[in-house]
């Protein structure tokens, strides 16, 4: 149950991050030589990775790629930056298949499928969009970022003293559990907002996009879905009902076809 819970939650967690990198929420503390980040647009990425309790072995082979996924949007040139960071992904990858007592490779390969899809499947697209995207990105991004508040939320989980606490007793799913709801409220919010903004600047970007974002909970939901009933309910449950979408097949499936009502259909 335990690492069960665990494995989801770093799914989720890493989707978050990546997702929030990919979106420029997260600067990269030495963006600009003489250029001072404010605090608030600094993400402690190893705090949250320390409160799930990810492992030495797993984080020598991410966080290159953690790193590179950061300044993707912020570069003039998106297309190289995204070729940079599909080459360190699959360079994580490699790592982890090489760590034989290090079992997170397959988790890794799951919550960042939205990278690797990228890169394997709809890189010709975007690089095909380039031309359009590359002067409204950051513009979108940041509109949607006030609007909906990704970032802000992203460093109060951060420095939570909860989840600094879980961070320093070498993880706890469950401390993190209780504390994802602002976050999914965020994502909420974000996706749909990301989705029609860079629509109506870039004919069918936004599909693409959120298209892309939604495959890691793909993978987390097929995951539940394999999981014993008495287990499936039991994580139904415990999670927050502002996540709950992230864990439902069909839901899913309504909101990457735009329907997003889907979000928010707990009335329990
Ligand atoms: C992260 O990226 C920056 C520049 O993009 C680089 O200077 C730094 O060394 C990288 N850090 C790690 C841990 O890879
Ligand atoms: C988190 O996001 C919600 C909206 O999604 C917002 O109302 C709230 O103020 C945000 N919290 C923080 C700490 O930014």
């Amino acid at each position: 149950m335990f690492i069960q819970m665990r494995k989801l939650l770093l799914f989720s967690i890493s989707v978050l991050i990546i997702f929030s990198a990919v979106n420029g929420t997260i600067k990269p503390v030495h963006d600009d030589v003489d250029v001072v980040p404010h605090g608030e647009e600094m993400l402690d990425v190893d705090t949250i990775f320390r409160a799930l309790g990810v492992p030495y072995c797993m984080r020598k082979c991410i966080d290159p790629f953690i790193n590179s996924t950061t300044s993707l949007w912020n570069m003039r040139n998106v297309v190289n930056q995204a070729r940079k960071v599909c080459t360190l992904h699959a360079q994580a990858i490699t790592c982890l298949k090489k760590e034989q007592f290090c079992d997170h490779h397959k988790i890794f390969s799951k919550a960042s499928s939205s990278i690797e899809y990228m890169c394997a499947t709809k890189h010709v697209l975007f690089e095909r969009m380039e031309t359009c995207l590359n002067p409204i990105v950051d513009d979108v991004m940041s509109t949607c970022d006030k609007e909906c508040y990704a970032r802000s939320n992203l460093t109060a989980f951060a420095q939570d003293s909860n989840i600094k606490f879980a961070a320093t007793v070498g993880g706890n799913a469950f401390i993190v559990a209780d504390h994802l709801g602002d976050l999914c409220t965020s994502l909420q919010c974000t996706l749909p907002c990301v989705t029609k903004r860079l629509n109506n600047k870039c004919a069918l970007s936004g599909w693409l996009s959120l298209d892309m974002l939604m495959q890691p909970f793909d993978a987390v939901s097929v995951m539940v879905e394999q999981l014993s009933p008495p287990l499936r309910d039991l994580i139904t449950k415990k999670i927050d009902k502002r996540c709950r979408f992230a864990i439902n097949p069909s839901r899913l499936n309504r909101i990457r076809n735009g329907d997003f009502n889907a979000f928010n259909m707990d009335h329990s």
